[in-house]
């Protein structure tokens, strides 16, 4: 066994487990709960969890990133001439497919995601209602709207790159 390629995969799965089952813990337990919570309480922590969340999350993915490209091209199929990773194949198709994907995950949660939390965090005046109580404004259920869309933009996507690992491991 090639301990360096074992290395590589076990850190590459285990982050990609922390960035995927994190995003599915954010997306079906903590975001449902928020909206249930009192307005005040899921202000408060929301503000907390944005900034924490913003910085893990970017570093799984850039980890997972660049262990999936180093684990393809040092350990995945060569091409004819022996000379390096084979592009061409299946293999080598479903490897660059991946890549695009998980790019798109991470400016998805990066650049639509986390933007969205923290306007709809960061601004007193959408959570005034917590003390006056009556509906949340406008401009509260849009951004909320705004990221259940892109939150299932994300998992959509994640679930097709996970696809492609499963894929790769069966030699396509
Ligand atoms: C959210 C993103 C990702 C997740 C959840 C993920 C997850 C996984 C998992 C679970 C495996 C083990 C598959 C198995 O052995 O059955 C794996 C393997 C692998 N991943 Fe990823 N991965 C992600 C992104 C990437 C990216 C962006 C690349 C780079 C192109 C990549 C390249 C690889 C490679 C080359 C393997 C080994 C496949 C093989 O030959 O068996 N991964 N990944």
């Amino acid at each position: 066994m090639d301990w360096l390629e074992f290395g590589v995969q076990w850190l590459h799965v285990i982050v990609a487990v922390f960035w995927f089952g994190g995003t599915m813990f954010l997306d079906f337990v903590v975001m449902p709960t928020l909206h249930e919570a009192p307005p005040a309480s899921s202000r408060d922590f929301g503000r907390r969890l944005a900034p924490r969340m913003a910085m893990l999350m970017r570093a799984a993915a850039l980890i997972v990133i660049v262990l999936g490209v180093v684990r393809g091209i040092a350990w995945g199929p060569r091409n004819a001439a022996g000379t390096g990773f084979d592009f061409a194949s299946q293999y080598g198709m479903t490897w660059s497919l991946s890549i695009v994907l998980a790019i798109a995950i991470a400016a998805v949660g990066d650049g639509a995601i986390v933007r969205t939390m923290r306007k709809l965090y960061g601004d007193d005046a959408l959570w005034s209602y917590a003390s006056t109580g009556g509906p949340p404004p406008a401009a509260f259920s849009a951004l909320t709207g705004r990221l259940r869309t892109w939150s299932i933009v994300q998992l959509v996507l994640f679930v097709a790159v996970f696809t492609c690992m499963i894929l790769m491991r069966f030699g396509f």
